[in-house]
């Protein structure tokens, strides 16, 4: 785990990635403020020598609903990185900074965009239930060129890469998924075109190491599952993208992405798709719909994206990395040493506890995440509190 990983176009120094986690840390204007560059900083000096940043925005309809989601589709974006990116390298020179570059397509809210909620087809998301507009294929081109030009920002902000996220619903997934893409032109005909447009206009304008992040399965009967995710995968692995990460999910059931504990009062109370109900319909909610709803969840196990990524890596020239569930250095050393993945990605591990690196190199013999999976990080997302830990490493 701590050999170099050489990649096409950028060599990691060891193979423990922190996997892309919303900070909440950019202003109202999505501009990152100096909390991303303390974060990241603590990161570096605990031994994460590659980190990849949190869904960034590839324009304003692209937005997430969360209120202080970054973005890289201006200057001012570009300035405000460029800052955080100097003070990490000032501190710690060889951590490469990755940037997940995201359009959230119908997982957002026209209250928080102020623009109308755009997707690949018109199918709406019954998380976020606002109605849905497909984009027309001629906006589809233009979405095309939003992800090239982020791309651009993010390499003359200083990025080492890029990670265009495919995963968790967003835009790139709705049209891989034939669940969201109804459409009935050449983007509904190719449901890979999308993700091939992009991929390849960002891959000729930046210089730079390009990762994808791909669900393996999400929770739709019609939705991406692991035999068509297979089929697709000759085209997506002559993209020659450095490195796919491998996830699951959308946020149809977003506890699926990341699975654990159910915190369901903070939802009710921070979440603004349920915050704005009146108490009475709340009750309604966690008393009756909730036991309804929590049927669809599935329960958390170690390593639960593995065995997807095991399957996709034996067809796979591109080099991958797993996420989700990974909690000891035994389970990391098995997941590369002998089940061949390439790399690893945790994200709630370092959100409680920095210094995981560290501690995994330190340590002789086993070293075990003080992370419990409460999730209480994750639907802290959705208040206005940066990204933290609540509960504190449980060793
Ligand atoms: C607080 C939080 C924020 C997250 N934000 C993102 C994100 O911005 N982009 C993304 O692709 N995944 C995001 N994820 C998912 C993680 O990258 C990761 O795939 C998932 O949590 C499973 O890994 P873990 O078990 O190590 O937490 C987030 C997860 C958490 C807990």
């Amino acid at each position: 785990m701590f050999k170099p990983l050489k990649l096409k176009r950028t060599t990691l120094p060891n193979r423990i990635i922190r996997a892309a986690t919303f900070e909440n840390m950019a202003d109202a204007e999505g501009i990152p403020t100096a909390k991303f560059a303390e974060l990241y900083k603590k990161l570096a000096t605990g031994g994460a020598r590659c980190i990849i940043t949190g869904f960034n925005h590839t324009s304003r309809e692209g937005r997430a609903m969360q209120p202080f989601q970054a973005g890289i589709d201006d200057s001012r974006k570009i300035i405000g990185w460029q800052r955080v990116i100097d003070e990490v390298k000032s501190v710690q020179p060889e951590t490469q900074l990755f940037i997940q570059i995201s359009h959230t397509g119908r997982q957002t809210l026209q209250h928080v965009t102020r623009l109308p909620v755009k997707g690949a087809g018109s199918v709406k998301c019954t998380y976020f239930r606002q109605p849905v507009t497909p984009l027309s294929t001629d906006e589809v081109k233009e979405k095309v060129d939003e992800y090239i030009r982020a791309a651009k920002n993010a390499e003359t902000a200083g990025f080492n890469g890029i990670q265009i996220h495919c995963a968790h619903g967003y835009l790139i997934h709705q049209f891989m998924s034939p669940f969201t893409n109804n459409r009935d032109d050449e983007y509904g005909d190719d449901r890979l075109l999308f993700l091939k447009q992009v991929v390849t206009g960002v891959k000729a304008a930046v210089k730079l190491p390009v990762f994808l992040k791909i669900s393996a399965a999400d929770d739709r009967q019609r939705g991406l599952n692991l035999p068509l995710v297979m089929s697709y995968w000759p085209v997506i692995d002559s993209l020659e993208t450095d490195a796919i990460e491998i996830s699951y999910g959308m946020m149809e059931v977003a506890f699926n992405i990341i699975r654990g504990e159910h915190p369901l009062d903070p939802v009710l109370k921070h979440n603004c798709l349920f915050n704005r109900y009146h108490p009475g319909l709340r009750w309604l909610f966690k008393h009756f719909v909730y036991h309804w709803y929590k049927r669809s969840f599935i329960d958390y196990c170690d390593l639960y994206n593995l065995e997807n990524a095991v399957k996709i890596k034996a067809a796979s020239k591109t080099p991958i990395l797993v996420t989700g569930g990974i909690r000891k250095k035994s389970q990391i050393d098995y997941i590369i040493n002998q089940r061949g993945i390439d790399g690893v990605t945790l994200s709630r591990p370092f959100v409680c506890e920095p210094d995981f690196v560290n501690r995994l190199a330190k340590g002789n013999g086993e070293v075990i995440s003080g992370c419990t999976s409460c999730n209480l990080c994750t639907v802290m997302c959705d208040s206005r509190q940066p990204l933290r830990c609540y509960r504190g490493p449980a060793r």
